[in-house]
């Protein structure tokens, strides 16, 4: 039996469903989190979760073995789940709240203990940031555990992804590695790979870099497709046929809290290596200024026209604004006096697009839900029957 004292630490998005889990599994769990709100609605259960997540706090092993806190707690393992924003004008990782983190966990440390970081960090972060914070606390690293443990897990689906995705253990030691593998296995049922720290904070960095570069190729494919009037989905359809090609198709940019950020990790640590990467950031970053250029081009000479925006979120099936390219395509063509509404079926669950919809001369889709696109045909076929003009709809 697997019944360890763990500190988890941050409990948001990444570090509540691991420490939910593995006080399902029978270990004694602290979330700690310096959110004094987020602390007192977990302990009120007061929280919104994911139905699979919150069947799994409901449960009388978790409701026994987890509680959550402002107050670090001693721990045979502590697992990192802080913020690791980027610094929006120099392309930096912001690794404030893990060296907070870091320190907090450090003064508790003891002989034995593990410590787990989750938190997506640039490459070689545990040596030169970790390790230093923890030997300035007086920490002997030779008398603990360290590793690295990036997290795979997607919003909307987080208890089958954390469950069942397979995942990268990377220990500063092998029997770190070893000792980390054995908490992770009280619920991972994906396979476990081991490897070493560094190795694990480029793996989990590399994984977006290449969705993030892929995207970026097809979208300035897209473009050179636009100014050659080259329908790029027939030309990628057709080009998917050839059996080692497998091409995304052109979006309205790249956003979330991983893609747009991740790969900026690996440019701050080696900038003249990483060109490729660089313009791919830049590729998708510029997206929504030229999506909004073709819906300029709708409106013409008639800046009165009204339009009208479907989806605000980073991506389908999603209420996650963080970073969404179609919030700023909203912005851009708003501040430029346009008459832009946008409606979002998973966030504006008090509106009703059909109220909206006559009023507007074009629809642009920018993220289709599918809910929303079932909810647009509806509306459409509405005005049809009643013998109403129909807005020209437009998706990218
Ligand atoms: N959200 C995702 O889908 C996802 C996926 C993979 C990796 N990650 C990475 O996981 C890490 C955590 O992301 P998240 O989405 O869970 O963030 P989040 O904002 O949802 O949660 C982080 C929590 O940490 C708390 N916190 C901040 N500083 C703290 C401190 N010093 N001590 C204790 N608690 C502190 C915050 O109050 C918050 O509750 C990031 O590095 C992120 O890049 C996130």
């Amino acid at each position: 039996m697997y019944n360890k004292r763990i500190c988890v630490v941050g409990i948001g998005y990444i570090g509540l469903p691991c420490a939910l889990l593995l006080a399902q599994s029978g270990c004694s769990v602290c979330g700690y989190d310096i959110d004094e709100t987020r602390v007192s609605d977990l302990n009120a259960r007061e929280i919104k979760l994911e139905k699979e997540l919150r069947d799994i706090f409901e449960t009388e092993e978790v409701q026994k073995n987890f509680y959550a806190s402002t107050m670090m707690s001693r721990a045979d393992i502590f697992v990192i789940a802080v913020p690791t924003p980027i610094n929006h004008d120099k392309k930096t990782a912001d690794l404030t709240a893990l060296k907070q983190a870091v320190s907090e966990v450090a003064a508790v440390l003891e002989e034995g203990n593990l410590v787990i970081v989750e938190s997506t960090v640039p490459p070689i972060t545990m040596r030169n940031t970790i390790i230093p914070i923890l030997e300035r606390h007086g920490v002997d690293i030779s008398k603990i555990f360290l590793a690295h443990c990036p997290e795979r897990l997607l919003p909307g689906n987080i208890v089958q992804e954390i469950v069942c995705n397979n995942r990268i253990i990377g220990g500063y030691t092998k029997e770190s590695a070893e000792l980390a593998a054995d908490m992770y296995r009280t619920f991972v049922k994906g396979e476990i790979s081991l490897t070493d720290d560094k190795t694990a904070e480029m793996c989990k960095l590399m994984e977006n870099t290449y969705r993030d570069v892929n995207i970026a190729l097809v979208n300035e494919l897209g473009e050179v497709c636009r100014a050659l009037d080259i329908d790029v989905n027939k030309a990628i359809d057709l080009a998917n046929f050839h059996p080692r090609v497998n091409m995304l198709k052109p979006g309205i940019g790249v956003g979330g809290h991983c893609l747009p950020i991740d790969p900026w990790f690996i440019h701050e640590v080696s900038p003249y290596n990483s060109t490729l990467i660089n313009a791919a950031r830049h590729i998708n970053d510029s997206r929504p200024g030229k999506i909004a250029a073709v819906i300029r081009q709708y409106a013409a000479s008639d800046i009165s026209q009204k339009f009208m925006l479907l989806g605000k979120t980073y991506k389908p099936e999603t209420t996650d604004v963080r970073e969404s390219p179609a919030m700023e395509i909203y912005n851009i063509l708003k501040n430029e006096g346009y008459h832009v509404s946008a409606y979002d079926s998973e966030i504006d669950t008090d509106q009703c697009l059909m109220e909206m919809i006559p009023e507007c001369r074009f629809i642009f889709v920018l993220v289709p839900h599918k809910r929303m696109m079932q909810e647009l045909e509806e509306c459409l076929k509405e005005l049809k029957t009643a013998g109403k003009e129909c807005p020209a709809v437009i998706t990218f």
